[in-house]
């Protein structure tokens, strides 16, 4: 019968027979996927891998230290630390479209690479943490006219002058899977069960333009959520939970005065593997709480709003 074991086994030998004695970078998002392909390929080629952490300044609070700390010091393999946040910023200035602001990340982290795979002498190969959901949802539906969802940046966003093959052990994986190759190549437990993150990270979580201002005040919203759900009790029955911040702001009173500030929605949603959806059913007493927290302890937001979208017709994230 077919174990992740017979998978495990079977997807090493086709990393060697692909990639040779060649040189691959993987780039490493802090999410799931991510890791389980780099620590996947790590064991089929050992130090023929270096894995590239880009800082693209989109990560949540902490990202980037739980990241490095995992693979440099529980696995020890080499990491490149990347500090691009000044670089995609730059690039994001003034973009408000979401399939323009999905390119123009999938390009600036080839960029990224290619210059890497440069400095390490000429690596051949970037290893991505594709799945099964991110092919489907990026490539045109059959037997209709062509339509795409969103350029997920680890696949469809990629832009075509690319130098270097692409790895992608995962392919055929759905995320449930994935979580278990993860158990099989003894990823801690906390990790595995991490909700997952998206390659263009908190840029598709501003709808509208991306300033750093609203970079700070979404982490700082989403940090006080995830604090009360992991409080309640909740993180391991949600698929993903996140803040969003709306461009929009809003009228509202604080103490003795009027405040104009942005209004966030939250999102909570149960899931398989990502390609449905149901939204969380919390307690108005818990969802309360949070409004409370975040209008308290958040400068510049002042309204908090709960997203009872399904996928279909919604998607998970807002871009
Ligand atoms: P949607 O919003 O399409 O999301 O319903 C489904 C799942 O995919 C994640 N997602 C991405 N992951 N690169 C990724 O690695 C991307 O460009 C991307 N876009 C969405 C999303 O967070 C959810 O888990």
């Amino acid at each position: 019968s077919w174990t992740m074991a017979a998978f495990k086994a079977q997807a090493i030998e086709k990393i060697r027979a692909q990639v040779g004695t060649g040189k691959v970078i993987c780039g490493l998002s802090g999410g799931v996927d991510s890791s389980v392909a780099a620590v996947l390929i790590h064991e089929a080629i050992g130090d023929q891998l270096t894995c590239i952490f880009v800082d693209t300044g989109l990560m949540r609070a902490g990202e980037a230290d739980e990241v490095v700390t995992l693979f440099r010091d529980h696995y020890n393999i080499p990491l490149v630390h990347v500090d691009a946040a000044d670089l995609f910023l730059g690039k994001l200035a003034g973009v408000s479209d979401p399939e323009v602001k999905r390119k123009t990340i999938g390009a600036t982290f080839i960029e990224i690479f290619d210059a890497e795979a440069k400095k390490i002498g000429g690596a051949g190969f970037l290893a991505q943490g594709t799945l099964y959901p991110d092919v489907i949802e990026s490539v045109s539906f059959t037997g209709g006219p062509s339509v795409t969802i969103k350029s997920h940046h680890n696949v469809g966003g990629l832009p075509e002058r690319m130098n270097l093959k692409l790895v992608e052990p995962l392919r055929e994986l759905f995320k449930d899977e994935v979580r278990r190759l993860g158990v099989e190549l003894g990823l801690p437990k906390a990790f595995i069960g991490r909700h997952p993150f998206p390659g263009p990270g908190l840029a598709i979580r501003i709808p509208g333009e991306i300033t750093p201002e609203k970079l700070e005040i979404l982490r700082k919203a989403d940090t006080v959520y995830l604090e009360e759900i992991r409080n309640a009790g909740l993180y391991d029955v949600i698929w993903q939970a996140f803040a969003v911040l709306l461009p929009v702001r809003t009228v509202g009173v604080m103490g003795d005065g009027r405040s104009y500030d942005y209004a966030c929605a939250l999102r909570a949603v149960t899931s398989v593997d990502g390609m449905t959806a149901d939204y969380y059913p919390f307690s108005h007493e818990f969802l309360g709480r949070v409004a409370t927290r975040i209008i308290n302890e958040v400068r510049g937001i002042n309204r908090v709003t709960y997203d009872i979208t399904s996928k279909p017709p919604g998607t998970i994230e807002w871009e």
